[in-house]
């Protein structure tokens, strides 16, 4: 896999599939989703809303209803989560891996007091006693930016405002050390002041603690600040992936082009959101699912499977005119 080449894989995704039964038929929500993500880095996981990013990530923790048949392979240093039995699980969430959500409230227990969820926390994994959970639970409130944690452990959570409550979630999420941390839109319903705080409490994480991170958005932005390599993803599956470097400034995959065209910082004036709509997953078109809203798209590109990524350049695009489209670019200027 491209970058990163020395350091050591934490989070390895292969063939990584979900599919929802129900009343109407099978939903493939996930069609094959291969990751790695190294110790002390942000992987992005980006694309428009119903790729598939969060069931990815709450199908790898059990996270998900009954209703979700589960495939492939996701494991942390080695340990399989597919599979895994509900006791097993337990022991890996909120230890190993922990996930942080758009809405911390719904997380949050509203009648007890900020610092005693900590504490429940780390209690939950570590034998340790109340008042040194309680002396833990204040430096990570220091750590995640809290201003007089020791004081602000004693309230509760209507007394904290949206971006003080996502620090509290970051903070109970880090409260174990894990492996990996996944943030599922975490800066999405904060002001973009906020926002960027929080980016950069992620970033002391994955600095201070060298963490494993993902980072799933719909905003190309978000990942701009803060991801060291991008994955993006459509209909399930992924379709480019690259350092984010390499996405800006020479991304293939149309998909992902379509998506920088739509972002204010790079298309000056004139927004230009895609035309159409994600396919159906009931019922999931042949060949590349993007295809009947690609410019590009020619009859070979809705023959048999979707296409799986492939080194183009610098990226590794799934996309069966990417040679093509690369050259057509660099002759074109
Ligand atoms: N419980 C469920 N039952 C059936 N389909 C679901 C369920 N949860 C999610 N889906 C479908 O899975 C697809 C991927 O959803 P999701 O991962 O939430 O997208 P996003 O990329 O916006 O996070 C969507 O088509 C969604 O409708
Ligand atoms: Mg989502």
């Amino acid at each position: 896999m491209v970058a990163d080449a020395g350091r050591e894989v934490v989070l390895s995704l292969r063939d990584f599939r979900v599919t929802f039964n129900t009343l109407l038929g099978p939903v493939q929500a996930v069609r094959g989703v291969d990751l790695d993500v190294h110790a002390g880095e942000i992987v992005g996981v980006v694309g428009e809303s119903g790729s598939g990013k969060s069931v990815t990530f709450l199908g790898l923790m059990g996270l998900l209803p009954k209703s979700a048949a589960i495939s492939g392979s996701a494991t942390v240093r080695g340990t399989e989560l597919v599979g895994a039995t509900r006791k097993q699980m337990r022991s890996v969430r909120g230890k190993r891996v922990a996930m942080i959500f758009q809405d911390p409230l719904s997380a949050l227990n509203p009648t007890h007091r900020i610092g005693n969820q900590i504490v429940e926390m780390i209690r939950a994994h570590q034998d340790m006693s109340k008042s040194a959970a309680m002396t833990r639970a204040i430096e990570l409130l220091d750590m995640v930016g809290i201003p007089q944690p020791d004081q602000r452990a004693r309230q509760y959570p209507h007394e904290f405002s949206g971006g003080m409550r996502q620090r509290v979630m970051i903070a109970m999420a880090i409260a174990n050390d894990p492996e990996v941390l996944i943030a599922d839109e975490p800066t999405t319903a904060l002001d973009v002041t906020v926002q960027a705080q929080i980016l950069e409490v992620l970033q002391r994480i994955q600095r201070e603690l060298g963490s494993a991170i993902v980072l799933i958005t719909h905003d190309l932005g978000v990942v701009a600040r803060v991801a060291d390599r991008v994955q993006v993803m459509y209909a399930g599956r992924p379709v480019e992936r690259a350092s984010v470097h390499d996405v800006f400034a020479h991304s293939v995959h149309p998909y992902t082009q379509g998506l920088m065209a739509s972002l204010p910082s790079t298309a000056g004036e004139r927004l230009l959101p895609i035309p159409g709509s994600p396919p159906n997953m009931l019922h999931p078109p042949s060949g590349c699912a993007f295809a009947p809203r690609c410019v590009h798209a020619q009859p070979k590109c809705t023959d048999g499977a979707p296409p799986a990524l492939a080194l183009v350049g610098t990226n590794e695009t799934a996309c069966v005119r990417a040679h093509e489209l690369e050259s057509e670019v660099i002759a074109g200027g």
